[in-house]
């Protein structure tokens, strides 16, 4: 019986490529653990998202370069676990947060909140730590599709300084604007001094340690935008849209404002929402209520992902009322839908921080 070295088990890994990042396992560091038992080699693989959607294409992937280039006869177990990558190493805003996502669309009602909502949701039923910020001071939502309304979070003291504790909801990190602004009383605050009142919050709640904090802005493309775009270092941004070309136009209004030179946010991708409706009774159709192809022509105009279309479900709505996101049943089709929507997302992320983080010459790790 050959004893087989852990350089040989590199050697052949060397040559399984990551599919999103075009690097191979070893270069980029994805491979721990590594055990050798007589015939039995065993592995870890460490993904850069919690629920990556190519796991089965890289086990086999895995397999296959062990049995090619080692031997035939070994029996392989590669195991995964996974440590989400983040963009920059240090900075003073929202130190331990590893990644910001911003959701907007320009136009109202399309649905920003809803795939909010159920991002976060998805994200931490795959295993991640999740944050979500409404920063709707005008409609704050959130607390209602997380049935916290009229709760208040309580204050914790850090070195003589007082930090906001967000609700933990279905594993979500919840606060929203709405816990300290009225929306009354908002409508009539100048912009500066929203932007600061925004600014103060952001910095001064206590969200620990997170692998994604979700941001659900205003419709429009107004002051809060801009406020969180230059203050905040956001990972990215999701825009949202119908498929009517009045909602595509003002989405297109919300990307050509993120690619301002000022705020230079990238973009991860579109979401096109309410893309049809299926009746449940006759699940082969599909109804384009809406209009046909508006996220996919907006995605391919601005050269970007369209990262999922989510049908009209009845269920969604309904879930959003009674404070209970759709994404909480993972196994029903509107769950499926958003965790599948989630999952695209983060594999956007990952593969947005590996391209930064190559340019700046840092190793994925
Ligand atoms: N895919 C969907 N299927 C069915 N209903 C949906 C879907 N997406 C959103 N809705 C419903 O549409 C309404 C508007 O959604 P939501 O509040 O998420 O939009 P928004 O873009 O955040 O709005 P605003 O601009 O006011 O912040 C809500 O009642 C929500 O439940
Ligand atoms: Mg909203």
């Amino acid at each position: 019986m050959p004893a087989y070295t852990t350089q040989q088990v590199l050697t052949a890994l060397g040559n399984v490529e990551e599919p999103d990042l075009k690097k191979d396992l070893v270069t980029l560091n994805m491979v721990r653990d590594i055990a050798i038992d007589n015939n039995r080699i065993s592995f870890t693989v460490v993904l850069t998202t919690p629920a990556c959607p190519l796991k089965d294409l890289i086990e086999r992937a895995c397999v296959n370069a062990i049995h090619y280039f080692i031997d035939r006869e070994i029996e392989v177990k590669v195991n995964f676990t996974s440590r989400v990558t983040g963009r920059e190493g240090s900075r003073t805003v929202l130190s331990g947060v590893k990644n910001i996502i911003a959701v907007a669309s320009g136009k109202g009602g399309v649905g920003k909140s809803t795939v909010a909502a159920n991002i976060a949701v998805a994200l931490a039923g795959d295993g991640a730590a999740v944050g979500l910020l409404d920063a709707d001071i005008y409609g704050p939502s959130i607390p209602v599709m997380f049935g916290i309304s009229g709760t208040q979070p309580s204050v914790v003291n850090k070195e003589g300084k007082n930090f906001m504790v967000p609700l933990q909801r279905y594993g979500v990190k919840v606060v929203s604007m709405g816990f300290i602004v009225k929306p009354e009383e908002a409508v009539v605050w100048r912009g500066p001094m929203i932007s600061s009142a925004l600014k103060q919050f952001i910095n001064e709640v206590d969200w620990g340690e997170l692998d994604y904090l979700i941001i659900d802005l205003p419709p429009g493309t107004g002051d809060i935008h801009i406020t969180v775009s230059q203050g905040v270092p956001l990972s990215g941004a999701l825009v949202v849209t119908t498929p009517q070309d009045v909602a595509v136009a003002d989405a297109r209004k919300a990307l050509s404002m993120f690619r301002m030179p000022g705020l230079n946010v990238p973009i991860l991708g579109v979401i096109e929402n309410m893309a049809w409706f299926t009746p449940a009774e006759l699940p082969e159709n599909k109804y384009y209520v809406f209009g046909q192809g508006g996220g996919q022509k907006l995605a391919s105009e601005f050269s970007v992902p369209l990262l999922g279309s989510i049908p009209l479900f009845m269920s969604v709505g309904e879930s959003g009322d009674k404070g209970q996101p759709a994404a909480m049943r993972p196994d029903d089709e509107a769950g499926k839908a958003f965790v599948s929507l989630a999952r695209s997302v983060a594999q956007q992320l990952a593969i947005l921080n590996s391209v930064t983080r190559s340019k700046t010459g840092e190793a994925v790790s």
